[in-house]
């Protein structure tokens, strides 16, 4: 009997099992209708793949597996380890069951049961191999700056006339049209003595450039965005600017959504939970935080996500960006400096700006910038009086959502002992999906939650849920829940919400469904590490940290995002494409979201998915700086190679660097090892 991985579904009756091991009634039926029929003719032909075949509630399973597998939009490269229960219909032919008729175990699911699996599948991919598990955690020394590869300068200089062409286009169709075609461009003029509240300049971007490729963004989709995602197709006969349905559905393997630990799910523990508290205590709370929108739920959702991540106390608030958005004016204000990455997220840099503090940027996560940077400041204290600050509040993310870095740790903890600043990083893209027991960047670098004074998370990623938290000190919390104004005007988060953080919780912990937790977190690990490093085999300049499941892939030129959005998308594949002005303007990118969700599979799908397109767009550039390599041969460690380079760099000789280029077979075969050494 072939053994399945661990279900996921663990408090669930597994779908594996209950088509390998079908329910006793079900075998008591068969043997009964066995008994009657003595003839071993009739018996015989009875239990025959023919006469099962002939069964018409067989067919109907097997027409609907059958279906499934052609709707799934399964790669080429290996259907047996994928969803659906292929092995288990091979129970049921040959001679073996002629031979022992009576020990034939295997019951065709019931079409509906197949569907159930196949949607559930959809869902969150069956992990094909205990051998695509891998536990992410620092390793210790120090922490590595992801070396940035660049292109030939021929895709740089491409990238700069594409813009240049589109510029001038724009402008010169805009000077035309405003003289001759009235009627498009009376938003964009003066009308009666009112000024356009859109002015032909404020967005320039979003006409000329944004709309020529307005296909590639918010695709309007339908159902559950877990391992799969359904878009709804759509037409456009003008350029972009209206979209018409055709009502019609398109099932894609879904790259895009931070689904990092898979728990975008419509059943399972955690959907049964939500199900159950709608009818204990409905949809919302109608009221604010600050009235009557506090039960027992919020409480408790507070209590168990402080636990979590180490802190005293915490707090929860309806949506992430609000979560930013108004902490940062209940901490800080007038004489206070808050020193920020210059990739902060958009809701740091709003909540920055509310609170009236004085607002410093460092370099993306260059710990030099910021120390020269606190030296300034701190020295000269306020602008004009040079009076001390009040508080100086440095804000960073553990996981950059645009690049794949993650903060440098233990360089801030360095700093803020010897400068004496406070401490906030965001969690949005970390929590849940980093260190071995997913607690964020604390629990990936092995550091006390101690030395970080606020821990800020959004409950939207991994937790497959809504909102977000802040995790400090209690008199923090305290003063917070007196002065933000989400709470007091803002809506309460609701309580299925609540119920799917506290079930996701539950799940990561151990406490709910044990063992599935660490899988999902394991799985996530192995998953990013192993596109990753395949990325970068294949040439490809992919950036951020190894162990990031947020996986840019560098594009460049503004023309390859539609062909790279379009291209994955003939292949059924679903990829957010960003650029200017969420990356700087030579940096478009394609943005993968690695899932615990996805199979080994779907990623081996991704890779030839991005192999075909690399070729035909050209966007194997990396220059091997960045990784990628071959592995080293026995006996020789990372540590090793790198000290003969430094030796050879030391007496003027140039290290060679080899682009990789590797061919797919390779990387599939040997992937699942080599990711679980450091990449190189
Ligand atoms: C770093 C960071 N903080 C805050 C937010 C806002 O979170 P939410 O989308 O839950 O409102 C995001 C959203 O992506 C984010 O990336």
């Amino acid at each position: 009997m072939p053994t399945r991985s661990i279900n996921p579904f663990a408090s669930n009756p597994s779908p594996n099992a209950s088509i390998l091991d079908p329910p006793s009634e079900k075998k008591n039926v068969r043997r009964s209708s066995l008994s009657k029929t003595n003839n071993r003719f009739t018996s015989f032909f009875s239990t025959s793949p023919k006469s099962k075949a002939s069964d018409p509630a067989f067919q109907a399973a097997l027409a609907a597996q059958q279906r499934a597998l052609r709707n799934s939009p399964s790669p080429s490269i290996n259907v047996s380890t994928l969803s659906l229960p292929t092995i288990s219909l091979s129970t049921a032919t040959g001679e073996k069951a002629m031979e022992d008729r009576t020990t034939t175990i295997f019951q065709p699911p019931s079409p509906e049961e197949a569907r159930r699996i196949a949607r559930q599948h959809a869902q969150f991919g069956p992990l094909g191999s205990q051998t695509h598990r891998y536990s992410s955690r620092f390793t210790g020394g120090e922490f590595p700056e992801p070396i940035e590869d660049e292109p030939p300068y021929f895709f740089l200089l491409t990238t700069y006339i594409s813009y240049l062409i589109l510029i001038i286009f724009g402008h010169v169709r805009d000077f035309f049209g405003k003289r001759f075609r009235k009627n498009y461009y009376q938003h964009l003029m003066e009308r009666n003595g009112y000024a356009p509240l859109n002015s032909d300049f404020d967005n320039f971007y979003v006409r000329r450039l944004k709309m020529r490729i307005n296909d590639c963004f918010n695709r309007p989709t339908t159902g559950v965005p877990g391992r799969y995602i359904t878009l709804l197709d759509r037409t456009s006969n003008d350029g972009f600017y209206n979209f018409q349905f055709t009502g019609t559905t398109t099932e894609t393997l879904n790259m895009s959504s931070y689904n990092y630990l898979g728990f975008a799910q419509s059943e399972g523990p955690c959907a049964d939970a939500v199900e159950a508290t709608v009818k204990k205590y409905g949809i919302s709370t109608v009221s604010s935080r600050g009235d009557v929108g506090t039960t027992d739920l919020h409480l408790e959702v507070e209590d168990c996500i402080a636990k979590f991540v180490g802190k005293p106390a915490s707090m929860v608030f309806s949506m992430g960006f609000v979560t930013n958005a108004v902490a940062f004016p209940a901490l800080m204000g007038k004489g206070c400096l808050i020193i920020s990455d210059e990739l902060n997220h958009s809701s740091i840099r709003f909540g920055a700006r509310l609170s009236g503090a004085m607002i410093e940027m460092f370099k993306h996560n260059d710990m030099q910038d910021l120390e020269r940077l606190l030296r300034e400041v701190i020295s000269q204290g306020q602008p004009r009086t040079h009076r001390p600050w009040k508080k100086i509040l440095v804000a960073v993310e553990g996981l950059y959502s645009m690049e794949g870095t993650m903060c440098n740790l233990p360089g801030l903890v360095e700093l803020k002992k010897k400068y004496k600043f406070s401490l906030y990083v965001d969690e949005a893209h970390s929590v849940g999906a980093l260190g071995p027991k997913g607690r964020g960047v604390c629990d990936y670098f092995g550091i006390d939650p101690a030395e970080v004074d606020i821990l800020m998370g959004t409950l939207t990623k991994s937790f497959g849920a809504n909102g977000g938290y802040i995790a400090a000190d209690k008199p923090i919390i305290d003063k917070l829940r007196a002065t933000n104004a989400g709470t007091m005007f803002g809506e309460s988060p609701t309580p299925p919400v609540l119920m799917q953080i506290l079930s996701a919780l539950k799940i990561i912990t151990g406490e709910l469904s044990p063992g599935q937790g660490e899988e999902r977190l394991q799985r996530l690990a192995f998953n990013s590490r192993y596109l990753r490093l395949g990325l970068k085999r294949l040439g490809f300049i992919v950036v951020g940290h190894d162990d990031s499941p947020i996986i840019p892939l560098m594009l460049y030129n503004p023309a390859k995002m539609p062909a790279f959005s379009h291209q994955m998308l003939k292949r059924k594949i679903s990829v957010v494409v960003v650029g200017y002005p969420a990356t700087p303007l030579v940096s478009s990118r394609a943005r993968f979201c690695v899932s615990a969700a996805h199979t080994k599979d779907d990623l081996d799908r991704m890779l030839t998915a991005c192999n075909e397109i690399g070729n035909e767009v050209q966007l194997k550039f990396s220059s091997g700086i960045a990784g990628g390599a071959e592995p080293l041969p026995d006996g020789l460690t990372n540590e090793m190679e790198k000290e003969i380079r430094r030796e050879m760099e030391a007496t003027g000789k140039k290290p060679s660097v080899t682009p990789p280029r590797w061919k797919l077979e390779d990387v599939i075969k040997s992937g699942v090892q080599d990711v679980k050494v450091p990449l190189r």
